[in-house]
């Protein structure tokens, strides 16, 4: 029997726009997801799992599963549509919020997660220095409201992968020196709220939630151990030391001068990173990397979990040991979990929690109403193992959420790519009924919980 700690808040994750629907109810602001034209093959984002409106039932499902813990994310189009305050949009994240804690269940919200206000887009998105403070503002709104019954606040789900595969999940491409500017201005948002929330004197924790994998050099050649490490600061610590330690990582900033992509930091930008810094780490893992550092040919992202190149630095490479997953082909790498977990603590020694990690696969709804999800099962089970054995390493780990908590919509894959525990009888082109339905996951996972820990 693996025990976990007494405490371990296992839970599970969503995001508001992949699984609320409502997109335009209640006043809502339409977000960058609402607008954007769905991906060939997808249907879009307005539907979604229709949580918004099956909110009650959806908790008491999560109270039947045992969560400890519920990640989600608040649409910051409900709660400040074109900048205005809408009572409507707070009122529903006061609901639930309230209904997981009335079952016993801890709400951990991201603040933003993928769904930037299509009105502030229009103004340049993140890339205008003014969208720092409608984020602070924003902020400031759930601190008044919610500040005293959360315990941990996450500020931006993977701000990384938002920079290096913007196209994939909903953002405009644009040259590096753009993203890289937009991504600076992320970080003093992220900085300034952080501040905010500490001189607040709020009772819980805030910490950013990238998206964190542990990169393998393709062979033992002295070249390709420097790629990797190129790769690690680019893609990692960079999100991560500005989030920590509140400065700029070196070799990263090396990367982004060679690329002309350095962006504009001002005296007082850096005054503010270095005074809002974390408290904890959140962070996504699904899959690790692998680079070499000869031909460097370069390559953007596919998705969030590809992988991608930079030409002079390293060149991403399959890595021949790992099984790869039916549906995206994304590396399966358990002890991966546990690399990463290694380096995030021994670099910050901050608290961690895992706040997304899943199998994203077709299901099938037999005629009893059944899912035979096997194959997540093995996916979950070998990733906790690997979570104990961190934990029992010496990593202050507090708590696991993986993706996701019901079916909802994949960023780029629409609503065939599964991960729920839940599933939610629809499909791309059909809304079916929405009815729920546990699969074989849902009570492995209820187990799990029961046991605190694997058998
Ligand atoms: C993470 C995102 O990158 O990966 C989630 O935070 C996303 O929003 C998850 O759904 C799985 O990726 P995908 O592309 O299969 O939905």
């Amino acid at each position: 029997m693996n025990t976990f700690p007494k405490d371990f808040l296992w839970g599970a994750s969503t995001s508001a726009y992949q699984v609320e629907g409502a997109w335009n109810e209640d006043g809502k602001e339409p977000s960058v997801q609402d607008v954007r034209p769905p991906v060939p093959g997808t249907t879009d984002f307005k539907v979604a799992s229709d949580h918004y409106h099956h909110m009650k039932e959806d908790v008491q499902l999560f109270k039947e599963l045992g969560l400890k813990a519920y990640r989600f994310s608040i649409a910051w189009t409900r709660v400040l549509p074109n900048g205005k305050l809408n009572p409507a949009g707070l009122q529903f994240y006061q609901e639930l919020i309230d209904e997981l804690l009335a079952n016993g269940i801890e709400p951990i919200p991201t603040v933003f997660h993928f769904d930037l206000p299509a009105s502030l887009q229009a103004q340049g998105g993140w890339s205008n220095r003014k969208t720092i403070d409608a984020f602070v503002e924003y902020c400031q709104v759930l601190f008044d409201n919610f500040g005293d019954r959360i315990n941990y606040w996450q500020t931006i789900n993977e701000q990384n992968m938002l920079v290096f595969a913007g196209a994939a999940i909903g953002g405009e491409q644009a040259d590096w020196k753009d993203v890289f500017q937009g991504n600076h201005h992320m970080l003093v948002a992220q900085a300034k709220v952080m501040k905010l929330y500490h001189e607040g004197h709020y009772p819980g924790k805030i910490g950013p939630a990238p998206n964190i994998a542990c990169v393998y050099p393709k062979t033992e050649a002295p070249e390709d151990m420097l790629a990797a490490e190129y790769m690690s600061a680019i893609r990692n610590w960079l999100f991560l030391d500005a989030a920590v330690f509140g400065t700029y990582n070196t070799m990263a900033w090396h990367i982004l001068e060679t690329l002309h992509a350095a962006p504009e930091v001002t005296e007082e930008d850096r005054e503010i990173m270095l005074a809002g810094t974390a408290d904890f780490i959140a962070f996504n893992y699904y899959n690790s990397m692998t680079v070499s550092g000869a031909n460097t040919k370069g390559g953007g992202a596919k998705d969030q979990q590809s992988g991608f190149s930079l030409p002079g630095f390293f060149q991403m490479e399959q890595n021949e040991q790992l099984q790869t997953t039916a549906f995206s082909k994304w590396a399966i790498d358990p002890v991966g979990l546990r690399t990463t977990a290694h380096q995030i603590y021994s670099r910050y020694r901050l608290p961690l929690l895992i706040t997304e990690n899943g199998l994203g696969q077709e299901d099938i709804l037999t005629e009893d109403g059944q899912v035979h999800d096997d194959y997540r099962i093995d996916y979950l089970n070998d990733h906790i193992q690997q979570v104990y054995l961190a934990i029992q390493d010496g990593v202050e780990l507090f708590g696991y959420c993986p993706w996701s908590a019901l079916d909802l919509i994949s960023t780029h894959e629409g609503y065939k790519k599964r991960y729920g525990f839940i599933y939610v009888n629809r499909d791309d082109f059909d809304l079916k009924d929405l009815k729920r339905y546990k699969k074989d996951s849902f009570y492995w996972y209820q187990k799990v919980i029961q046991d605190n820990g694997l058998a």
